[in-house]
């Protein structure tokens, strides 16, 4: 079966969560593409969307699905994203499609963050994809000094300006053995936005698409 595929399949399987005219948050990325469309098919029994991104948002709008403001929404029942890398603590590394600050808003507001992943996405230790931070434009070269000084290689995503008008540099050999302590320590440099590491809020349930069907971890 292809990887995207797998993604089809996951995507499809979390329509199974969506409460009845709940608002749903969503992710971003190929995965959730397919989440989406799946959600399309029963737009008239939930209320609409909390989005994380702009192409989210395009995508959700195309097919008729109402995109709240996340101000104007308390708390969400579920968020569901995907995940670059999710160890067996459901910590994970996300941000490859550059949407991790939102990602992060939403999945805090929510009482329930639903992983769906294919297989590949599985590790045992963080870090062998680059870890994104997001970071204000003219910090850039001063974070990515304090990067290297906790053992990282930060590299500049050419061409890319985030959905809140800010860079990404993304870390690479950074071995991540205590998620939490090394999330929390980036977050504190100063012109940091925010890190891809979602070790403090992690997810609670993790659908994995393989070869023999779609796994639940709880
Ligand atoms: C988007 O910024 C990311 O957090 C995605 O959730 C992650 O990159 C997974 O993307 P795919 O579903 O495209 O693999």
């Amino acid at each position: 079966m292809t990887q995207d595929k797998l993604k089809k399949a996951v995507g499809w399987a979390a329509l199974k969560y969506v409460k009845f005219n709940s608002i749903i948050g969503v992710g971003t990325g190929s995965t959730v593409a397919h989440f989406i469309d799946a959600l399309g098919t029963i737009k008239y029994h939930i209320k609409g969307a909390v989005s994380s991104s702009d192409i989210s948002t395009a995508k959700l709008k195309n097919l008729g699905i109402p995109v709240f403001d996340c101000n104007t929404v308390d708390m969400l029942d579920v968020y569901v994203d995907s995940a670059d890398e999710i160890n067996k603590q459901k910590q994970m590394i996300k941000g490859g499609g550059a949407a991790l600050t939102r990602e992060k808003i939403i999945a805090a507001i929510a009482n329930k963050f639903i992983c769906i992943i294919d297989e590949s996405k599985q590790v045992s230790i963080l870090g062998k994809f680059p870890f994104p931070v997001e970071v204000i434009p003219m910090a850039r070269s001063a974070v990515a000094r304090e990067l290297v000084r906790l053992g990282g290689l930060p590299e500049y995503r050419q061409n890319v300006i985030t959905d809140n008008g800010n860079e990404i540099l993304d870390v690479h050999y950074l071995q991540i053995v205590d998620a939490i302590a090394l999330e929390n320590t980036i977050n504190c440099i100063a012109g940091v936005v925010s890190v891809g590491l979602f070790a403090n809020r992690g997810a609670d349930l993790v659908l994995v698409a393989t070869t023999n069907g779609v796994m639940v971890i709880e």
